[in-house]
């Protein structure tokens, strides 16, 4: 309990912040929470120095969900093993830097994506410099030098070269600045620059043609790629960029040579006055410029770059730069209007209310919320008005960078639909446009391409969340007074597109790591799927992929039964989404030592309807790749995800409520977990930290009356233990924002069910914090949340609970119930206490609630 003392210390405090704040302009207060962000939290692993295991976190400047991305790009080549890693959002902490390029994702693991579009700095003599081979002119950079802010990115070469960017939605300013005039001063624009992935040649990004047209410091253009997470067969990005220098005009040239993305030439190609050069198709050549200063007297010699890109035209890409980043605007206007971007559309969407206990003023709790919060408005990226291939849809905002839903649909999807409600509601329009320009919705999409689909098409699920609680259409107690937060979607046009993934086998793409293919859209093995209602193991992922078609399949009834469809639609969704029981093992069993034995089990099934246990064990994913039985997910952990639409049914079939309890408790044990690959693995339990197939667990006592206290103390163990504001800050990637999200759901003491209209009630780690409910829609309101009482060494154990000033019985509350804005209020005690143990269940669907 905070003491008296510190109680009108806090007051006092607030008070003087209150009086210095008086007058000043948005801009301070924009200042004021832009600096809890560190967008270096996550950027490394546990190993000091290595970016392996780490969060694979975007350090760049960007604007919220904007499609310029800014930042370094780092290599692993000549990293002694264990340091050396993909480098999937361009920055590690050690690596000689390559370039700097325009385009990133955030958090991802798999095969990278972008690094395009660079420039590179060089200064001094060319003599040993291979302008092919980034091994002759990459640059060590000092680390106690490098600074990232909200807008800005800044890192000083070894060579004495200082480098400073920031971004706007569809370009950049990036500014050299140069030790000395004396020596020559050069820009290197290689088109062939890409973050390469080593750990798959197959995957690994190619330059595959563009042109390159010079101007005076200026030049434009286009450039194509293959490769990548998604496959790309043919992104086509173009180009436009403009420099100026206080030391004069530069000198251009262009050069070329037979392109190898894994070796480079052994001669130097040689450098030509020509101001134009292409590379065709197929012709297998790489190009690329070089602007050279020449020595000067001059006293300082900077280098001011404005790059744009663009999907259309390289017209549009100079567009870009006349509109977003007139000669007029200094770096620091540019920083000063992305931290007002940046404050306004998403910082202040959740408040720390200064009451007076110290918690409020913990700047490491901050930087942690802050920075999730910023992290989380990376991805998807917004191409609106960026699509080359609908022409008639420039009307339908266009997203990209669902990097990937797998990741998304459980705890980020859901956040987003409460304080990013407009981009929620023009993200979920981009999925349904997707389907009707492209054919399928996304499930995985980047540049520009769907892929990869790991296991169900999770659109789907995302769609009928947001149709849940925003119409309150459902069937049965899912019924509700909808506020319709969620806006311009169409919901008939949504259904037509999860219906489609539900009913159409997508076509067999042939992939190197599934022999069966069909990871770019759809539903892989849907045949399999519909003809014995579970997958054989005679497919990749059978097991995972069954059950999240049949969670996905729910959604799909719950939208259908939302927008009364025919009966018969309705029984075909509400049957298939009991298809996950057909895939559990009643038999299955796992013995924990010194714990018990557990029974019930997903297990790989035979097309006879026999179990096939060969290389079967619950405590392990057998693989977890692409070709295995389950994806990136431990049998134990995915027994737990497996059905949030009727988790009645699953505390049947693990024995009951005691046998339940016990086995979630058991998942959080130290020692009997398995790995399910290094950059997702996290602690030695079951229950994994870094993967989110573990997201929902921990929060599962709640199903139980009189066990939520339980999901406090677990979430508080893990939150502590594996979250903090270090580089190393995260459990493993925070793949495009999944990561950040469940840490804010543990910050404000709430996680949701997804697609059930329904959150758990943990408990809020601030005393006192504002939420912004749908901002910018015709529903918005505040939700305070506050912990009376609140201390974190003592104090935190809710004793009870009252919404609005109505006290909540149950472990959970309904969408509707939150919607409404107020007053949730927490009374903390030292002990852990009962206050739902008289309160009703999760319904589910074999309860006949959704009926
Ligand atoms: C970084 O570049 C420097 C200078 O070329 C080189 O000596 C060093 O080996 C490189 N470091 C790595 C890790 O490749
Ligand atoms: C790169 O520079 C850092 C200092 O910033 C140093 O710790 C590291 O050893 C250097 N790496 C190499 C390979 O030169
Ligand atoms: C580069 O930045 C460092 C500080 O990080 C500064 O000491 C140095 O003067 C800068 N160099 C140039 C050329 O601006
Ligand atoms: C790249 O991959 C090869 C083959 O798997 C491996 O031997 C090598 O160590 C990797 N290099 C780095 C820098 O990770
Ligand atoms: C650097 O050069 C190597 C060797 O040519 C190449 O494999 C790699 O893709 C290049 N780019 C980066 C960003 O490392
Ligand atoms: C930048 O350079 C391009 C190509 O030379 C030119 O068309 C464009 O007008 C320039 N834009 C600005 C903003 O100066
Ligand atoms: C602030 O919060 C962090 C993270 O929970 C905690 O480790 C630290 O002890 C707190 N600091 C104070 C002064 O209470
Ligand atoms: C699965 O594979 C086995 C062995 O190759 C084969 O006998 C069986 O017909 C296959 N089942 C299906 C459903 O394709
Ligand atoms: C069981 O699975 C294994 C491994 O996938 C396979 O080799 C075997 O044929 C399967 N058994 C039956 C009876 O299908
Ligand atoms: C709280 O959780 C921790 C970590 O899982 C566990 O060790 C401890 O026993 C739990 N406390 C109680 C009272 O259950
Ligand atoms: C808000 O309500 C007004 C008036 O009914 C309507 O015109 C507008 O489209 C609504 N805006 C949104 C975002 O739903």
């Amino acid at each position: 309990m905070p003491s008296r003392s510190a109680v009108t210390c806090g007051s006092l405090l607030s008070l003087l912040a209150l009086s210095t704040s008086f007058g000043v302009t948005a801009a301070t207060d924009a200042q004021r929470l832009t600096t809890y962000v560190d967008p270096l939290i996550g950027t490394e692993g546990p190993t000091p120095g290595s970016a392996i295991a780490g969060g694979n976190a975007f350090p760049g400047a960007a604007l919220p969900w904007g499609m310029a991305k800014p930042g370094i790009d780092t290599s692993y080549l000549g990293l002694a093993p264990g340091l050396a890693v993909d480098v999937n959002s361009g920055y590690s902490p050690l690596g000689n830097l390559t370039a700097v390029s325009m385009m990133h994702v955030h958090g991802t693991g798999g095969a990278p994506t972008y690094g395009i579009i660079s420039q590179m700095p060089i200064y001094g003599s060319l003599d040993a410099v291979n302008l092919a081979d980034n091994t002759t002119y990459w640059q060590n950079r000092s680390l106690a030098a490098e600074r990232a802010q909200v807008g800005r990115f800044s890192t000083s070469l070894l060579n004495g070269v200082n480098i400073s960017m920031s971004a706007s939605s569809h370009s950049a300013v990036v500014r050299y600045d140069f030790p000395s005039c004396d020596q020559e001063r050069h820009i290197l624009v290689d088109l062939t620059h890409v973050l390469p992935a080593n750990s798959s040649f197959a995957y690994t990004q190619k330059f595959t043609g563009g042109a390159l047209k010079l101007g005076r410091d200026s030049y434009e253009g286009h450039a194509t790629y293959s490769g990548g997470w998604a496959q790309a067969s043919a992104h086509k990005v173009y180009f436009c960029s403009n420099m100026t220098s206080v030391s004069g005009q530069a000198k251009g040239e262009t050069f070329s040579w037979q392109y190898d993305p894994f070796h480079p030439p052994s001669t130097k190609p040689v450098l030509r006055p020509f101001q134009s050069v292409q590379a065709g198709a197929g012709s297998g050549m790489g190009i690329g410029a070089l602007f050279t200063h020449p020595p000067t007297q001059a006293a300082q010699c900077s280098i001011e770059s404005r790059i744009g890109i663009s999907y259309i035209s390289s017209q549009r890409a100079c567009q870009h730069i006349r509109d977003e980043l007139p000669e007029s605007k200094t770096i620091d206007d540019v920083v000063a209007e992305a931290e007002t971007a940046w404050h306004d559309r998403v910082l202040n969407r959740v408040r720390v209310v200064d009451d007076g206990n110290p918690i409020s003023s913990n700047a490491t709790l901050k930087r942690m919320l802050y920075t999730a919060l910023y992290q989380m408005a990376l991805l998807p990226t917004d191409k609106t008005n960026e699509q080359p291939n609908w022409k008639s849809s420039d009307l339908e905002p266009a997203y990209d960078d669902f990097y990937t839903l797998w990741d998304l649909y459980s705890h980020t999807m859901p956040l987003y639909h409460l304080i990013f409600t407009g981009e929620f509601s023009r993200i979920l329009r981009s999925m349904i446009a997707i389907w009707k320009f492209e054919g399928f919705m996304p499930t995985g999409r980047s540049a520009q391409t769907n892929g990869r689909v790991q296991g169900g098409t999770h659109a789907d699920f995302i769609l009928a969340d947001a149709f849940l609680k925003s119409t309150g259409k459902g069937p049965g107690k899912l019924a509700a007074e909808g506020r319709n937060e969620v806006y311009g979607v169409d919901w008939q046009q949504a259904f037509k597109a999860a219906d489609k993934d539900a009913s159409v086998l997508p076509e067999r793409n042939a992939d190197p790591v599934a022999f069966d293919g069909a990871t770019k859209e759809g539903r892989g093995a849907l045949d399999e799927y519909n003809d014995y209602g579970f997958i054989t193991r005679n497919h990749t992922r059978s097991v995972s992929r069954t059950i999240e078609y049949a969670f996905n399949d729910f959604g799909i009834y719950a939208l259908a039964s939302g927008l009364k469809k025919a009966a018969k639609v309705l029984d075909r969704y509400r049957k298939q989404a009991s298809r996950w029981t057909l895939i559990w093992n009643p038999d299955a069993s796992t013995e924990l030592a010194g714990v018990g034995s557990f029974r019930g089990f997903p297990c790989p099934r035979n097309a006879d309807g026999s179990w096939n246990t060969t290389n079967y064990d619950p405590k392990s994913c057998g693989g977890c790749g692409w070709g295995d039985d389950l994806y990136e997910a431990k049998v134990w952990e995915t027994a737990f995800g497996s059905a949030p639409h009727d988790t009645a049914k699953l505390i049947e079939l693990m024995g009951g409520d005691d046998a339940f309890l016990k086995r979630l408790e058991a998942s959080f044990l130290p020692g009997f977990g398995t790995s399910v690959g290094v950059n997702n693995d996290a602690g030695t339990s079951l229950w994994n930290a870094g993967n989110e197939p573990s997201f929902t667990a921990p929060f599962l006592y709640n199903l139980v009356p009189g066990n939520a206290w339980r999901t406090v103390n677990e979430t508080r163990h893990i939150v502590d233990r594996y979250y903090s504001d270090t580089r190393n800050g995260y459990p493993g990637n925070v793949d495009a924002g999944a990561l950040n999200s469940w840490l804010l759901w543990n910050l404000v003491g709430l996680s949701p069910l997804a697609p059930l209209p329904i959150y758990f009630i943990s408990a809020p780690r601030f005393p006192t914090l504002e939420m912004d409910l749908f901002a910018g829609t015709n529903s918005s309101t505040t939700l305070r949340i506050t912990a009376n009482k609140l201390d974190t060494q003592s104090n935190f154990y809710p004793q009870s609970v009252t919404l609005n000033g109505r006290p909540v019985k149950r472990g959970w509350l309904w969408h509707h119930e939150l919607a409404q804005g107020g007053d949730l209020v927490f009374e903390m005690g030292p002990e852990p206490a009962q206050w739902d143990k008289d309160g009703e269940r999760v319904p589910s669907l074999s309860t006949g609630d959704f009926d």
